[in-house]
This record gives C-alpha cells, structure tokens and sequence, in this order.
C-alpha cells in the first residue's frame, strides 16, 4: 500500500472555494437541484443529437466534378447522416432512417439514371418511411424544380413525404463550356455551402 504524504493545510479549500455565496437561479430551492435539472437537459440534448445522427442518410450521385457531393458533405456534417451511392444503399437501410437526403448533378435535365432507377424502384409498402428531401447542383439551378419533379411525384406517390428542396450552382465544364473555361467556376463556393448547412438545420427541425 502506498502511504501518500499530505499537507493538512492542502485539504483546505481557500476562502470561498467550493461555496455557493449567492442564491440558486430562480425557480430552484438550491444549487444541488439546478446542476442536477442541467445536467439533466445537456443528456437530453446529447440523445436528440445521437439519435438524428443514427437516422439521416443522404442518397446521391455525383459525377462530373464532384459538386454534389460537396453539398452533400456540407449537409451531412449538420446531420451527422451517412452518406451512400445507390448502388450501395440497399432499400433496408431505411428501415432505421427518418430523414432521407435524395440528391443528384443534373445531366441533359435529369437526374443521374442510377439515382433514378434506385428512387423508382424503392418499395412502396406501407409502415413509417423517413422524411424526404432532394438536392442538386446544375449549371442552371433557376430549372431545379422542373429536374425535381420526376423524383418528387416517384416519391409521393410511393408515400413518401418530400419536405423541401435544395439546389445551388455547380462547376460545368460540359461541351463547349469547356472551351470558354466553363460555367460557374468555383461553385459550389462557402456561400452555397453555407446555404446547404442552414437547409438542412431546417429539415433537422
Ligand atoms: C453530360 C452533362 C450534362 C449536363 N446537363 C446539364 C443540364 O441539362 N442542365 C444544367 O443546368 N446543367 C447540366 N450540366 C451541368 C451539371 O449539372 C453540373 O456541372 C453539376 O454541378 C454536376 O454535378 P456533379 O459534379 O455532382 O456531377 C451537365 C453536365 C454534364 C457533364
């Protein structure tokens, strides 16, 4: 056994240490009661937040410069969601999903083909389904909610319930674009990463 040699004027706190001199914020009988109310709260947050963690997913494509997928990440990093190819997300997967990222590059105006087939192929079976949103990037995303449109009448009429949609402006480099340097250089850029992230705290909400 060790013996541990100690001072007896170290156990002392110094004056005032360790003491509540003031009052318990109002609505609590003592200071006991508040820290434990709080700590209380912080649990209660940290589940919400684990549980919004275990249940986001985002299902997308992206393939001509990687644009997509920047949003997505921006969004997955607010949602703490796993992000998955169709090709690799087996329609179980939402089983334990309540909130659904649906999001593509536009090519000749759709979709990628393999994230439509994946959507129009999702089993239509009744039981809960996870809150669904899309999002793209285009050169021009004034047209998003034409490009959308497929997906979200696929989606409700399979009874999924499309919250919002999102879309921003992504480096086009298509065709003849290419030779003037192309369209949009440097999007998505912070601004539209910083959109991405507040749209999906709201689809969190
Ligand atoms: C083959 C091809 C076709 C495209 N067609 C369109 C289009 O019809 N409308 C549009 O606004 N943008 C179009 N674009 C631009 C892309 O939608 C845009 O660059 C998008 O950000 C690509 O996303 P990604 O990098 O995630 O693949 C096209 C790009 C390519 C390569």
């Amino acid at each position: 056994m060790i013996a541990l040699q100690t001072n007896p004027d170290d156990q002392l706190p110094p004056d005032g240490y360790g003491q509540a001199h003031t009052d318990p914020p109002e609505g609590y009988d003592s200071w006991p009661e508040y820290m434990q109310d709080i700590s209380a709260q912080a649990h209660a947050a940290m589940t919400t937040a684990a549980n919004a963690a275990a249940t986001s997913l985002l299902v997308f494509k992206s393939v001509h410069h990687q644009n997509t997928a920047r949003v997505a990440e921006a969004m997955a990093e607010v949602l703490r969601a796993d992000c998955l190819a169709p090709a690799d997300c087996p329609y179980e997967r939402l089983a334990e999903c309540k909130l659904l990222g649906i999001g593509s590059g536009i090519y000749y105006g759709r979709v990628h083909a393999e994230l439509w087939r994946w959507v129009r192929d999702l089993p239509g079976r009744s039981g809960p389904k996870p809150a669904v949103f899309i999002f793209s990037t285009s050169g021009l995303p004034i047209f998003a909610r034409l490009w959308h449109r497929p997906l979200k009448m696929a989606l409700t009429r399979k009874g999924f319930s499309v919250l919002d949609e999102f879309a921003c402006r992504g480096f086009d480099t298509w065709g003849p674009l290419w030779l003037a340097g192309g369209l949009n250089r440097c999007h998505p850029n912070e601004q539209d990463l910083k959109q991405a992230r507040e749209f999906a705290r709201r689809m969190v909400k």
